[in-house]
Order: structure tokens, then sequence, then C-alpha cells
């Protein structure tokens, strides 16, 4: 018997960044929840900007890998970063290239949102911006979620949360997830 498939992805294409530190720590709690999470990584995935000629002249293989990856997942966890108060360009980029037919991969997949910046709105501005956009291709989007403000002073250096209410709510965000995947 396996476990509930969960997509994992970082918003931020940065290496060090802070959502994937955060998204560490939410898939390291997914697993230990005995769900199977498959990490993308959107930088090394090397996605094209979306275009409708490249499109029609045949899906780059970057776009048919993450449509694989999604169409085997049956969850989404996102930690995303807000830039100037709205989706990260990498990160919606990848949304509109998946969403395109054939197939509705997103279509009643259960989405978690998470996120992190530096400041003191925490994402909290880009995440109705996600939530629409994730609710218009169809992912089911949870009703809570975690936005972490001040990320620079958030973190231990080996990659927990300082405050023990924040890993909590983390850890309730990917229970939430996974139960709903568990149904
Ligand atoms: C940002 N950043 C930012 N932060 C924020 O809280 N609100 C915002 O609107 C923006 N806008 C913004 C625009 C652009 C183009 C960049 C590059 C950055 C700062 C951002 O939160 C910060 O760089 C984070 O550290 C990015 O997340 P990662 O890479 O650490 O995960």
């Amino acid at each position: 018997m396996t476990g509930p498939r969960i997509l994992a992805v970082s918003g931020s294409l940065r290496t060090q960044g802070f959502n994937r530190k955060l998204l560490d720590l939410a898939v390291t709690h997914a697993r230990s929840l005995g769900a199977e999470v498959d990490v993308v990584d959107l930088k090394a995935l090397g996605l094209p900007l979306y275009d409708g000629d490249v499109e029609a002249a045949g899906l780059p293989p970057p776009v048919l890998e993450l449509r694989e990856r999604l169409g085997k997942a049956q969850g989404l966890l996102i930690s995303s970063p807000e830039y100037n108060s709205s989706i990260p360009g990498g990160l919606k980029n990848a949304i509109d290239w998946v969403s395109r037919p054939p197939g509705r991969l997103f279509h009643d997949k259960w989405a978690a949102m998470m996120g992190t910046s530096p400041g003191v709105f925490g994402t909290a501005r880009m995440q109705p911006h996600l939530r629409q956009v994730l609710s218009s291709v169809g992912a089911l989007v949870l009703n809570t979620q975690v936005h972490l403000p001040k990320a620079a002073e958030a973190f231990t250096p080996d990659g927990k949360l300082k405050d023990e209410a924040r890993q909590k709510e983390v850890e309730t965000l990917v229970g939430a997830l996974v139960s709903k995947l568990k149904g």
C-alpha cells in the first residue's frame, strides 16, 4: 500500500531561498505522515516562457516532464514568495504551461499554500492571487494557509523554525492536506 502522492514546489528558483527551507520542513512532515512527495525544482526543470507558438509546435520536454509529474500526484504543496505583492513569474509560468490541454491536470487536486518573505507581509498579499489562479485551473485549495513573515530571522541554522507555534502551523496545514488525500 502506498501513501498519497504530493507534488511539492517552491515558487522561488533561488537555491538558498527561504521558501525552499519552508518547503523542506513541510515535505519532511508530509513524508513522516506516509505521503510520497515529489519535489520539483523549477530552476533545474528549466521551463521556457509560455508561448502559444512553442506550444503549437509541440510541448517542450520540461513541460512534458512537469505535466507527467503533476499527473501522478494527487495533491500539491506550494511555498512561494511574493514578488510585487503577487505570484512570482516562474511559478505562474509553470501553472500556465500545465493548465493547457490535453487533460485537466489540476482538476480536483487538493492544494496547500505556504509562503515566507523577509518583510512583515510574509506573502499574505500574494496568497489570495495564488488561491484564485489555482481555483481557476480546478484545484481545491485548502481554506487555511501559512504565511511566515521575517524569514531572515525565522529559521535556525539547521533549517528548523525557531517558533514552535509556527512549526505547528506548518504541520497542521500539511496534516490537513494529507488527510484530504487519504480521504
Ligand atoms: C521581492 N520581494 C518582496 N517581498 C515582499 O514581502 N513583498 C513583495 O512584494 C516583494 N516583491 C519582490 C519583487 C521582486 C522582483 C523580488 C526579486 C523580490 C522580496 C522577496 O520576498 C525576497 O527576495 C524573498 O527572500 C524571496 O523568497 P526566497 O527566494 O527567499 O524564497
